[in-house]
């Protein structure tokens, strides 16, 4: 059966939502030995396994090990779920067209970190989330569904951020199932999903009230 490894860094939120949407996850690896995520993927029954980068001696060594833990359960895809490590090109390239990850932007707007900060300095109207294939630019890569959100006067980066995760958590297990069921097709940079006719399933968007 098709399965899926999730790595974590920390929270895993968005762990919780792929598992509570029942798709296969053969395991979940963190980088972090003392990711909140790791407990609760263990109270529900799936292996977990931990590799902390601080004990090597750099990144090649890192994704080398990491890698070789994956393998070990013969994944059909590798998912990045608030995994907080920029990844070497080896790995990379070892999982292309099977390795996708979650950001808290409307990609390609701001990529890296404090997406939510970031937006609310621009004064962007709409902010959003994206999953995306992963190249060996950081937060760069073909895109599979992306939810946006409006941005509201007032808001925080921690409302707003509130706003874009419980997309996250619609928006994920919808591209892992449409991976697994190998509705996604990659033509250069353009993901192509057979059942997705119009824009409609792809981008989530706000209703805007004028
Ligand atoms: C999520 O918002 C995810 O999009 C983000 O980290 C958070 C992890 O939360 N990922 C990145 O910023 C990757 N560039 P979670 O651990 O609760 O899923």
């Amino acid at each position: 059966m098709a399965s899926v490894v999730i790595l974590i860094s920390g929270r895993g939120s968005n762990m919780r939502a792929l598992l509570e949407a029942g798709l296969p996850v053969a395991a979940v690896i963190s980088n972090n030995p003392t990711a909140e995520g790791l407990l609760f993927a263990r109270s529900h029954g799936i292996p977990t396994q931990a590799i902390n980068h601080r004990t090597f001696p750099d990144r090649e060594a890192f994704d080398t090990a990491l890698a070789a833990i994956i393998d070990t359960y013969q994944p059909d895809l590798v998912v990045l779920a608030g995994f907080m490590r920029i990844l070497s090109t080896f790995f990379v390239d070892h999982y292309q067209g099977r390795l996708i990850n979650i950001h808290p932007s409307l990609l390609p707007a701001f990529p890296g970190l404090n997406t939510h900060e970031r937006a609310l300095e621009e004064g962007v109207r709409i902010h959003g989330c994206t999953v995306h294939f992963v190249t060996s630019k950081l937060d760069y890569g073909p895109i599979i569904i992306q939810a946006a959100v409006p941005v509201l006067t007032g808001d925080t980066s921690a409302t707003l951020a509130a706003r874009v995760l419980a997309q996250e958590h619609r928006i994920y297990p919808q591209a892992v199932r449409w991976f697994l069921q190998g509705q996604l097709a990659l033509t250069g940079n353009r993901v192509e999903i057979s059942s997705a006719s119009d824009g409609q399933t792809v981008l989530c968007s706000p209703e805007i009230k004028l």
